[in-house]
Protein backbone atom coordinates (compact mmCIF):
# COMPACT_ATOMS: atom_id res chain seq x y z
CA UNK A 1 0.00 0.00 0.00
CA UNK A 2 1.06 3.40 -0.90
CA UNK A 3 0.94 5.48 2.21
CA UNK A 4 3.22 8.35 1.60
CA UNK A 5 2.09 11.41 -0.24
CA UNK A 6 2.89 11.08 -3.74
CA UNK A 7 5.08 13.95 -5.06
CA UNK A 8 5.68 16.00 -1.52
CA UNK A 9 9.11 15.75 0.32
CA UNK A 10 9.02 16.20 4.22
CA UNK A 11 8.61 20.34 4.26
CA UNK A 12 5.73 19.58 1.82
CA UNK A 13 7.10 20.83 -1.21
CA UNK A 14 6.77 19.13 -4.59
CA UNK A 15 9.39 16.18 -4.84
CA UNK A 16 11.53 16.09 -8.12
CA UNK A 17 11.81 12.91 -9.57
CA UNK A 18 15.51 13.54 -11.32
CA UNK A 19 15.40 12.61 -14.31
CA UNK A 20 17.40 9.49 -16.13
CA UNK A 21 20.35 10.26 -18.40
CA UNK A 22 21.53 9.21 -21.67
CA UNK A 23 22.51 5.88 -20.48
CA UNK A 24 19.26 5.61 -18.83
CA UNK A 25 21.38 5.65 -14.86
CA UNK A 26 20.36 8.26 -12.29
CA UNK A 27 22.31 11.53 -12.42
CA UNK A 28 23.24 13.31 -9.37
CA UNK A 29 23.83 17.28 -9.57
CA UNK A 30 27.15 18.21 -8.20
CA UNK A 31 27.30 21.28 -5.11
CA UNK A 32 24.86 21.59 -2.34
CA UNK A 33 24.84 22.91 0.85
CA UNK A 34 28.26 22.74 3.24
CA UNK A 35 26.75 19.58 5.02
CA UNK A 36 25.86 18.11 1.71
CA UNK A 37 27.86 14.94 1.52
CA UNK A 38 28.15 15.91 -2.41
CA UNK A 39 30.67 18.66 -1.66
CA UNK A 40 33.17 15.81 -0.88
CA UNK A 41 33.38 14.37 -4.29
CA UNK A 42 36.63 15.72 -4.92
CA UNK A 43 38.92 18.16 -7.09
CA UNK A 44 37.90 16.30 -10.50
CA UNK A 45 34.11 17.86 -9.83
CA UNK A 46 33.16 21.27 -10.67
CA UNK A 47 31.55 23.29 -7.52
CA UNK A 48 28.09 24.37 -8.16
CA UNK A 49 25.95 27.35 -6.27
CA UNK A 50 23.54 25.86 -3.50
CA UNK A 51 20.43 24.37 -4.70
CA UNK A 52 17.57 27.19 -3.26
CA UNK A 53 16.16 25.32 -0.03
CA UNK A 54 12.45 25.43 -0.30
CA UNK A 55 11.30 24.81 2.94
CA UNK A 56 8.37 27.21 3.39
CA UNK A 57 5.32 27.78 1.11
CA UNK A 58 4.87 31.37 1.89
CA UNK A 59 6.22 32.65 -1.97
CA UNK A 60 5.16 36.39 -2.02
CA UNK A 61 2.55 37.33 -4.93
CA UNK A 62 0.07 39.99 -4.27
CA UNK A 63 -2.17 39.81 -0.97
CA UNK A 64 -5.92 40.61 -0.87
CA UNK A 65 -7.42 42.23 2.67
CA UNK A 66 -10.52 42.12 4.27
CA UNK A 67 -12.72 43.21 7.19
CA UNK A 68 -11.57 45.44 10.04
CA UNK A 69 -8.76 47.79 7.82
CA UNK A 70 -6.33 48.46 10.39
CA UNK A 71 -6.07 44.58 11.67
CA UNK A 72 -6.57 43.70 7.98
CA UNK A 73 -3.22 46.22 7.18
CA UNK A 74 -1.47 44.26 10.00
CA UNK A 75 -1.95 40.84 8.94
CA UNK A 76 -1.19 41.71 5.38
CA UNK A 77 2.38 43.33 6.55
CA UNK A 78 2.74 39.30 8.29
CA UNK A 79 3.39 37.80 4.76
CA UNK A 80 6.00 40.74 4.49
CA UNK A 81 7.96 37.96 5.45
CA UNK A 82 11.75 37.84 6.57
CA UNK A 83 13.37 35.05 5.07
CA UNK A 84 16.60 35.80 7.27
CA UNK A 85 14.60 34.12 10.42
CA UNK A 86 13.94 31.17 8.48
CA UNK A 87 17.58 29.50 10.08
CA UNK A 88 17.66 31.64 13.50
CA UNK A 89 17.63 30.86 16.61
CA UNK A 90 16.09 26.88 16.22
CA UNK A 91 14.15 27.45 13.50
CA UNK A 92 16.37 25.47 10.92
CA UNK A 93 16.93 22.61 13.35
CA UNK A 94 14.62 19.91 11.67
CA UNK A 95 12.22 19.90 8.68
CA UNK A 96 8.59 19.56 9.26
CA UNK A 97 5.73 19.44 6.91
CA UNK A 98 3.54 22.79 7.05
CA UNK A 99 6.06 24.64 9.19
CA UNK A 100 4.66 28.47 10.24
CA UNK A 101 6.96 31.06 8.91
CA UNK A 102 9.13 32.23 11.95
CA UNK A 103 8.40 35.28 10.15
CA UNK A 104 4.54 35.76 10.75
CA UNK A 105 5.10 34.09 14.10
CA UNK A 106 6.97 36.64 15.28
CA UNK A 107 4.77 39.85 14.11
CA UNK A 108 1.85 38.21 14.94
CA UNK A 109 3.08 37.85 18.87
CA UNK A 110 4.44 41.14 18.79
CA UNK A 111 1.24 42.61 17.18
CA UNK A 112 -0.97 40.97 18.72
CA UNK A 113 -0.20 39.99 22.67
CA UNK A 114 1.77 41.66 25.32
CA UNK A 115 5.00 40.33 27.17
CA UNK A 116 3.33 37.85 30.24
CA UNK A 117 0.53 37.01 27.77
CA UNK A 118 -0.31 33.46 27.36
CA UNK A 119 0.39 32.41 23.70
CA UNK A 120 -1.65 29.12 22.69
CA UNK A 121 -0.58 26.87 19.94
CA UNK A 122 -3.09 24.06 20.07
CA UNK A 123 -1.43 22.56 16.48
CA UNK A 124 2.16 23.69 17.83
CA UNK A 125 4.28 20.59 15.25
CA UNK A 126 7.77 21.61 15.23
CA UNK A 127 7.32 24.37 17.87
CA UNK A 128 7.87 27.47 15.55
CA UNK A 129 5.53 29.48 17.88
CA UNK A 130 6.68 28.53 20.96
CA UNK A 131 10.14 29.76 19.68
CA UNK A 132 9.00 32.86 18.98
CA UNK A 133 7.15 33.26 21.77
CA UNK A 134 9.20 32.62 24.21
CA UNK A 135 11.88 34.63 22.04
CA UNK A 136 9.62 37.98 23.36
CA UNK A 137 8.84 37.06 26.59
CA UNK A 138 5.00 35.56 25.95
CA UNK A 139 4.26 32.08 28.02
CA UNK A 140 3.99 29.45 25.48
CA UNK A 141 1.72 26.01 25.49
CA UNK A 142 1.65 24.26 22.55
CA UNK A 143 -0.01 20.79 22.35
CA UNK A 144 0.30 18.64 18.61
CA UNK A 145 -1.07 15.14 18.11
CA UNK A 146 2.20 13.94 16.74
CA UNK A 147 4.49 12.39 19.45
CA UNK A 148 7.28 13.87 16.33
CA UNK A 149 6.02 16.96 16.13
CA UNK A 150 6.18 17.24 20.55
CA UNK A 151 9.55 15.85 20.54
CA UNK A 152 10.99 18.15 17.81
CA UNK A 153 9.43 21.53 19.75
CA UNK A 154 10.81 20.56 22.88
CA UNK A 155 14.07 20.27 21.50
CA UNK A 156 13.68 23.89 19.98
CA UNK A 157 12.78 25.18 23.33
CA UNK A 158 14.08 23.46 25.93
CA UNK A 159 16.87 25.62 26.87
CA UNK A 160 20.31 23.60 27.77
CA UNK A 161 22.26 26.88 29.44
CA UNK A 162 26.39 27.04 28.74
CA UNK A 163 27.02 23.75 30.34
CA UNK A 164 24.15 21.92 28.47
CA UNK A 165 24.93 23.13 25.03
CA UNK A 166 28.79 22.16 25.47
CA UNK A 167 27.85 18.57 26.04
CA UNK A 168 25.19 18.36 23.60
CA UNK A 169 28.33 18.93 21.25
CA UNK A 170 31.12 17.14 22.92
CA UNK A 171 28.63 14.32 23.53
CA UNK A 172 27.42 14.47 19.41
CA UNK A 173 31.34 14.38 18.23
CA UNK A 174 32.23 11.84 20.18
CA UNK A 175 28.75 9.55 18.88
CA UNK A 176 30.07 10.81 15.49
CA UNK A 177 33.41 9.82 15.69
CA UNK A 178 32.83 6.16 17.28
CA UNK A 179 29.96 5.82 14.98
CA UNK A 180 32.30 7.11 11.46
CA UNK A 181 35.36 5.02 12.72
CA UNK A 182 33.13 1.63 12.87
CA UNK A 183 31.61 2.63 9.51
CA UNK A 184 35.41 3.54 7.92
CA UNK A 185 35.95 -0.06 9.14
CA UNK A 186 33.19 -1.25 8.12
CA UNK A 187 32.19 -2.94 11.24
CA UNK A 188 28.18 -4.02 10.09
CA UNK A 189 25.58 -3.60 13.22
CA UNK A 190 22.71 -6.38 12.87
CA UNK A 191 20.23 -4.91 11.12
CA UNK A 192 16.73 -5.09 13.61
CA UNK A 193 13.64 -6.54 12.86
CA UNK A 194 12.22 -2.96 12.34
CA UNK A 195 14.69 -1.50 10.00
CA UNK A 196 14.02 -4.41 7.57
CA UNK A 197 12.40 -1.92 5.54
CA UNK A 198 14.74 0.76 5.78
CA UNK A 199 17.03 -1.48 3.83
CA UNK A 200 15.00 -0.23 0.52
CA UNK A 201 15.11 3.43 1.74
CA UNK A 202 19.30 3.78 2.13
CA UNK A 203 22.16 2.19 0.70
CA UNK A 204 23.60 -0.75 2.58
CA UNK A 205 26.99 1.35 4.02
CA UNK A 206 24.96 4.35 4.86
CA UNK A 207 22.37 2.20 6.67
CA UNK A 208 24.60 0.17 8.33
CA UNK A 209 26.43 3.53 9.69
CA UNK A 210 23.41 5.46 10.29
CA UNK A 211 22.07 1.90 12.39
CA UNK A 212 25.10 2.08 14.77
CA UNK A 213 24.36 6.55 15.59
CA UNK A 214 21.10 5.03 16.58
CA UNK A 215 22.82 2.33 18.35
CA UNK A 216 24.89 5.14 20.29
CA UNK A 217 22.18 7.57 20.70
CA UNK A 218 19.70 5.62 22.18
CA UNK A 219 21.97 4.63 25.12
CA UNK A 220 22.26 8.47 25.63
CA UNK A 221 21.22 9.71 28.95
CA UNK A 222 16.94 10.23 29.23
CA UNK A 223 17.47 14.16 29.80
CA UNK A 224 17.05 17.02 27.36
CA UNK A 225 20.60 16.48 26.23
CA UNK A 226 20.14 12.66 25.01
CA UNK A 227 16.93 13.55 23.34
CA UNK A 228 18.37 16.46 21.61
CA UNK A 229 20.97 14.01 20.28
CA UNK A 230 18.06 11.53 19.23
CA UNK A 231 16.44 14.46 17.30
CA UNK A 232 19.72 15.41 15.87
CA UNK A 233 19.61 11.94 14.29
CA UNK A 234 16.06 12.00 12.95
CA UNK A 235 16.67 15.39 11.30
CA UNK A 236 19.87 13.99 9.14
CA UNK A 237 17.78 10.33 7.97
CA UNK A 238 15.57 12.16 4.96
CA UNK A 239 18.93 13.54 3.41
CA UNK A 240 20.63 10.16 3.07
CA UNK A 241 17.59 8.13 1.78
CA UNK A 242 18.16 7.33 -1.96
CA UNK A 243 14.45 5.61 -2.41
CA UNK A 244 10.75 6.86 -1.07
CA UNK A 245 8.77 10.04 -1.34
CA UNK A 246 11.00 11.64 0.91
CA UNK A 247 14.12 11.33 -0.61
CA UNK A 248 16.59 14.26 -1.99
CA UNK A 249 15.66 14.26 -6.16
CA UNK A 250 19.21 12.81 -6.75
CA UNK A 251 19.38 10.44 -3.70
CA UNK A 252 19.63 7.38 -5.87
CA UNK A 253 22.95 8.55 -7.52
CA UNK A 254 24.17 10.20 -4.40
CA UNK A 255 27.25 8.93 -3.35
CA UNK A 256 27.44 9.35 0.46
CA UNK A 257 31.03 8.50 1.62
CA UNK A 258 31.95 6.39 4.69
CA UNK A 259 31.92 8.99 7.58
CA UNK A 260 29.79 11.52 5.64
CA UNK A 261 26.25 11.08 7.85
CA UNK A 262 28.29 10.80 11.18
CA UNK A 263 29.83 14.54 10.68
CA UNK A 264 26.33 15.90 9.08
CA UNK A 265 25.02 14.47 12.58
CA UNK A 266 27.98 15.99 14.81
CA UNK A 267 27.29 19.32 12.74
CA UNK A 268 24.01 19.58 13.20
CA UNK A 269 23.93 19.12 17.04
CA UNK A 270 26.64 22.04 16.96
CA UNK A 271 24.01 24.03 15.14
CA UNK A 272 21.09 23.29 17.58
CA UNK A 273 23.42 23.78 20.47
CA UNK A 274 24.24 27.30 18.46
CA UNK A 275 20.40 27.64 17.79
CA UNK A 276 19.39 27.16 21.64
CA UNK A 277 22.26 29.80 22.64
CA UNK A 278 21.11 32.68 20.87
CA UNK A 279 17.08 31.71 21.86
CA UNK A 280 18.36 32.03 25.28
CA UNK A 281 20.23 35.13 24.46
CA UNK A 282 16.99 36.70 23.38
CA UNK A 283 14.25 35.16 25.80
CA UNK A 284 13.55 37.72 28.30
CA UNK A 285 14.71 36.79 32.09
CA UNK A 286 11.48 35.20 33.69
CA UNK A 287 10.11 34.20 30.87
CA UNK A 288 8.73 30.58 31.82
CA UNK A 289 9.65 27.92 29.88
CA UNK A 290 7.12 26.95 26.99
CA UNK A 291 4.68 23.69 28.24
CA UNK A 292 4.43 21.42 25.19
CA UNK A 293 2.50 18.28 25.52
CA UNK A 294 0.65 15.73 23.20
CA UNK A 295 -2.85 16.17 22.65
CA UNK A 296 -5.64 16.21 20.90
CA UNK A 297 -7.07 20.03 20.06
CA UNK A 298 -10.35 18.94 20.08
CA UNK A 299 -10.10 18.77 24.10
CA UNK A 300 -7.39 21.08 25.34
CA UNK A 301 -5.79 20.41 28.75
CA UNK A 302 -6.05 23.98 29.49
CA UNK A 303 -8.86 26.10 31.76
CA UNK A 304 -11.75 27.85 29.80
CA UNK A 305 -10.59 31.92 29.64
CA UNK A 306 -6.88 31.12 30.33
CA UNK A 307 -5.34 32.54 27.15
CA UNK A 308 -4.76 35.73 25.79
CA UNK A 309 -3.88 34.45 21.89
CA UNK A 310 -4.16 31.25 20.16
CA UNK A 311 -1.23 31.38 17.06
CA UNK A 312 -1.93 28.19 15.34
CA UNK A 313 -1.77 26.66 11.85
CA UNK A 314 -4.37 23.52 12.03
CA UNK A 315 -4.15 21.37 9.58
CA UNK A 316 -5.20 21.72 6.02
CA UNK A 317 -8.30 19.45 4.66
CA UNK A 318 -7.30 17.43 2.17
CA UNK A 319 -3.64 18.14 2.12
CA UNK A 320 -0.89 16.33 4.16
CA UNK A 321 -0.88 12.87 6.04
CA UNK A 322 1.71 14.03 8.66
CA UNK A 323 1.87 10.00 9.83
CA UNK A 324 3.04 8.99 6.48
CA UNK A 325 5.17 12.01 5.81
CA UNK A 326 7.42 11.33 8.97
CA UNK A 327 6.69 7.45 8.70
CA UNK A 328 10.81 7.28 8.82
CA UNK A 329 11.22 9.83 11.63
CA UNK A 330 8.45 7.39 13.79
CA UNK A 331 10.45 4.32 12.76
CA UNK A 332 14.18 5.02 13.85
CA UNK A 333 12.91 7.30 17.21
CA UNK A 334 10.75 4.44 18.47
CA UNK A 335 7.68 6.17 18.59
CA UNK A 336 4.20 4.65 17.58
CA UNK A 337 1.99 6.18 15.11
CA UNK A 338 -1.04 4.22 16.28
CA UNK A 339 -2.37 6.92 18.13
CA UNK A 340 -1.81 9.61 16.27
CA UNK A 341 -2.89 8.17 12.83
CA UNK A 342 -6.48 8.29 14.92
CA UNK A 343 -6.52 11.51 16.19
CA UNK A 344 -4.83 13.24 13.30
CA UNK A 345 -7.37 15.70 11.60
CA UNK A 346 -7.77 16.93 7.80
CA UNK A 347 -5.24 13.71 6.35
CA UNK A 348 -5.47 13.22 2.95
CA UNK A 349 -7.77 9.97 1.92
CA UNK A 350 -5.67 7.38 0.04
CA UNK A 351 -5.56 7.61 -3.37
CA UNK A 352 -8.62 10.59 -3.32
CA UNK A 353 -7.05 13.06 -1.91
CA UNK A 354 -9.73 14.86 -0.18
CA UNK A 355 -11.75 14.17 2.86
CA UNK A 356 -15.53 13.77 3.81
CA UNK A 357 -17.14 17.11 4.40
CA UNK A 358 -19.43 16.31 7.04
CA UNK A 359 -16.82 14.97 9.22
CA UNK A 360 -14.21 17.72 8.28
CA UNK A 361 -16.74 20.47 9.41
CA UNK A 362 -17.47 18.62 12.96
CA UNK A 363 -14.28 18.12 13.32
CA UNK A 364 -13.23 21.84 12.80
CA UNK A 365 -16.21 22.56 14.83
CA UNK A 366 -14.48 20.94 16.98
CA UNK A 367 -11.45 22.28 17.41
CA UNK A 368 -12.58 25.89 17.03
CA UNK A 369 -15.18 25.18 20.32
CA UNK A 370 -12.08 24.70 22.29
CA UNK A 371 -10.24 27.38 20.64
CA UNK A 372 -13.54 29.43 21.83
CA UNK A 373 -13.30 28.15 25.45
CA UNK A 374 -9.73 28.52 26.24
CA UNK A 375 -10.04 32.38 24.99
CA UNK A 376 -10.46 34.97 27.63
CA UNK A 377 -13.00 37.22 26.14
CA UNK A 378 -11.72 39.95 23.70
CA UNK A 379 -8.51 37.53 23.05
CA UNK A 380 -8.19 36.95 19.56
CA UNK A 381 -6.92 33.95 17.22
CA UNK A 382 -4.54 33.72 14.45
CA UNK A 383 -5.25 30.79 12.03
CA UNK A 384 -3.07 30.26 9.22
CA UNK A 385 -5.13 28.34 6.38
CA UNK A 386 -5.15 26.95 3.25
CA UNK A 387 -7.60 26.59 1.19
CA UNK A 388 -8.38 21.92 0.68
CA UNK A 389 -10.00 19.34 -0.86
CA UNK A 390 -13.34 18.40 0.96
CA UNK A 391 -15.63 16.03 -0.78
CA UNK A 392 -13.29 16.82 -3.98
CA UNK A 393 -13.90 20.06 -4.35
CA UNK A 394 -12.08 23.21 -3.61
CA UNK A 395 -12.65 24.39 -0.06
CA UNK A 396 -12.85 27.89 0.73
CA UNK A 397 -11.24 28.04 4.51
CA UNK A 398 -12.06 31.34 5.60
CA UNK A 399 -16.10 30.02 5.24
CA UNK A 400 -15.42 26.91 6.79
CA UNK A 401 -13.28 28.55 9.86
CA UNK A 402 -15.99 31.18 10.10
CA UNK A 403 -18.98 29.01 9.90
CA UNK A 404 -16.62 26.29 12.86
CA UNK A 405 -15.89 29.53 14.86
CA UNK A 406 -19.33 31.26 15.37
CA UNK A 407 -21.53 28.54 17.78
CA UNK A 408 -17.78 29.02 19.72
CA UNK A 409 -18.34 32.92 19.91
CA UNK A 410 -15.49 33.17 17.72
CA UNK A 411 -16.34 36.67 15.51
CA UNK A 412 -13.98 36.74 11.96
CA UNK A 413 -12.22 40.17 12.48
CA UNK A 414 -10.36 40.79 9.60
CA UNK A 415 -8.53 38.40 6.69
CA UNK A 416 -5.25 38.53 4.21
CA UNK A 417 -4.92 36.10 1.62
CA UNK A 418 -2.14 35.10 -1.06
CA UNK A 419 -2.36 32.47 -3.78
CA UNK A 420 -0.41 29.54 -3.48
CA UNK A 421 1.32 27.35 -6.41
CA UNK A 422 -1.06 24.40 -7.08
CA UNK A 423 1.86 21.74 -8.40
CA UNK A 424 -0.13 19.33 -8.48
CA UNK A 425 -2.34 17.96 -11.36
CA UNK A 426 -5.23 16.61 -9.42
CA UNK A 427 -5.11 20.12 -7.45
CA UNK A 428 -5.55 22.27 -10.61
CA UNK A 429 -7.71 19.85 -11.76
CA UNK A 430 -10.58 20.55 -8.53
CA UNK A 431 -9.34 24.34 -8.10
CA UNK A 432 -10.52 25.12 -12.15
CA UNK A 433 -8.68 28.46 -12.90
CA UNK A 434 -9.89 29.55 -9.50
CA UNK A 435 -6.52 30.37 -7.07
CA UNK A 436 -5.74 28.57 -4.23
CA UNK A 437 -4.85 30.83 -1.44
CA UNK A 438 -3.27 30.78 1.67
CA UNK A 439 -5.38 32.92 5.05
CA UNK A 440 -4.76 34.78 7.93
CA UNK A 441 -7.77 34.85 9.58
CA UNK A 442 -8.09 37.03 12.40
CA UNK A 443 -10.84 36.23 15.45
CA UNK A 444 -12.16 37.85 18.39
CA UNK A 445 -13.38 35.87 21.11
CA UNK A 446 -17.00 37.84 21.97
CA UNK A 447 -18.25 38.70 25.25
CA UNK A 448 -20.36 35.71 26.29
C1 LIG B 1 0.38 22.69 9.76
S1 LIG B 1 1.04 21.61 10.95
C2 LIG B 1 1.61 22.71 12.19
C3 LIG B 1 3.03 23.10 11.92
C4 LIG B 1 3.58 24.05 12.96
N1 LIG B 1 2.93 25.34 12.92
C5 LIG B 1 5.09 24.22 12.77
O1 LIG B 1 5.55 25.34 12.51
O2 LIG B 1 5.80 23.22 12.84
C6 LIG B 1 -0.42 20.92 11.64
C7 LIG B 1 -0.20 20.04 12.84
O3 LIG B 1 -1.46 19.58 13.30
C8 LIG B 1 -1.21 18.36 13.99
N2 LIG B 1 -2.51 17.69 14.26
C9 LIG B 1 -3.30 17.00 13.41
N3 LIG B 1 -4.40 16.59 14.04
C10 LIG B 1 -4.32 17.03 15.33
C11 LIG B 1 -5.17 16.95 16.48
N4 LIG B 1 -6.32 16.29 16.47
N5 LIG B 1 -4.78 17.58 17.61
C12 LIG B 1 -3.59 18.23 17.69
N6 LIG B 1 -2.74 18.31 16.64
C13 LIG B 1 -3.10 17.73 15.48
C14 LIG B 1 -0.26 17.63 13.08
O4 LIG B 1 0.47 16.64 13.78
C15 LIG B 1 0.63 18.79 12.62
O5 LIG B 1 1.77 18.87 13.43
Amino acid sequence: MERLKRGRNEDGNPQRVPKPSRDGTRRAKPGGSPHDPRRDRGPDRPAAPPRQRRAFSTLGGPVELGGEAEAARTLGRLYDVERSLERALTHGFHSYAGRLHPSIARGAIAAFTAPGDTVVDPFCGSGTVLVEAMGLGRRAVGIDASPLGVAIARARTTLLGDDGCERLVTEAAGIAEEAGERARKRRRPEVPRWAKKEIARFHAHVLFELLGLRELVMAAADDPVGRALRLCLSSILVKFMKAGPSAPRDGEAKRIARGIPSRMFADRAAELARGLAALERRTPAGTPAPEVAEGDARALPMPAGSAAFVLSSPPYAGTYDYAAIHDARFLWLGLSEKAFRRLQLGARAEAVGDVAGSGWRAQQARFMAEIGRILRPGGRALLVVGDGVVDGRAENAPDGIAEAGAPAGLAPVARASQARPLHDRRLQEIFAGQPRREHLLLLEKTPA
